[in-house]
């Protein structure tokens, strides 16, 4: 099968900014959706940092050139997610919400444990199994505009434009992966591992995050949250399907041709970059 990526990946400028007139639960006034989506907020730029150390290290072990290139893209594109995630976070703690126990953990697993303890491989693959998560999450977005109409409209640009540039550098992870190990069992073992801790750390601090706000127990956030991954939006399902493409033998990111999802919004950055 052909795989096409596309040729250009470079981060497309955009800053957010947000004030106190952001809503608590700014995301179709639910508490849930909120919370998992500022769930990422706060995982996120740690997460793209350790990404990042790993890309820069892969680089001169990587010789082919057009994956070189890339790998400088997803840094550059990386860079950025984290930086304007990173404004959130003290505008979530204004609201009252304590980000210390999700910041502490995914520091000290990223940058002390996984990176000095645990073998190189184990980490690249970790990157490219990640990776796989943030494009499905990216193509989800564009595939389900109805939901995503409750959305603050500055959050919308922000997760708008994060998922535009996962989709464009879907591959670089596991290309860089597969040009220093091409192992099955390296890659869809780590992702056993991956899935589980993933959506652990995800579900716990979304819940951690209601119980500060007194929502945990409230009846419409769980209705929200069943509608949602099993109802007409069907998500967790959508998302089963998504997530177990990755163990085929013959995987690649770019066998799903989907860059059209994000082309228009990354066209969107480039011509206003352009003027
Ligand atoms: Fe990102
Ligand atoms: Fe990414």
């Amino acid at each position: 099968m052909e795989r096409k990526s596309p040729t250009n990946i470079k981060p497309h400028k955009i800053e957010v900014s947000f004030d106190e007139t952001l809503p608590k639960h700014w995301f179709g006034e639910s508490a849930f959706l909120s919370h998992v989506l500022n769930t990422f907020t706060v995982i996120f730029p740690d997460a793209e940092r350790y990404f990042i150390r790993w890309a820069k290290k892969a680089l001169p072990d990587v010789t082919d050139p057009k994956i070189k290139k890339d790998i400088q893209g997803f840094i550059g594109q990386e860079t950025m997610h984290a930086n304007q995630h990173e404004k959130l976070w003290d505008l979530l703690r204004s609201q009252g919400y304590n980000l210390e126990p999700a910041l502490w953990f995914v520091d000290t697993l990223a940058f002390n444990w996984l990176e000095k303890i645990v073998p190189d491989k184990f980490n690249y693959a970790l990157v490219a199994g990640l990776e796989h998560f943030t494009a499905m999450l990216g193509e989800i977005y564009f595939e389900n505009p109805e939901i995503m109409e409750g959305m603050h409209s500055e959050m919308r640009r922000l997760f708008e434009w994060h998922a535009a540039e996962e989709i464009q550098h879907k591959a670089v992870a596991f290309d860089q992966l597969q040009a220093i190990d091409d192992n099955y069992f390296l890659r869809t073992g780590v992702m056993n591992v991956a899935v589980v801790g993933l959506y652990v750390l995800t579900f716990a601090n979304t819940f951690y995050f209601m119980a500060q706000d007194r929502s945990l127990f409230n009846p419409k956030e769980w209705l929200v949250m069943g509608r949602i991954l099993f109802g007409k939006s069907d998500l967790a399902r959508k998302t089963v399907i998504k997530f177990l493409e990755y163990y085929r033998p013959d995987f690649h990111p770019w066998n799903n041709q989907n860059f059209h999802l994000a082309e228009p919004t990354l066209q969107a950055y480039e011509k206003s970059q352009i003027a």
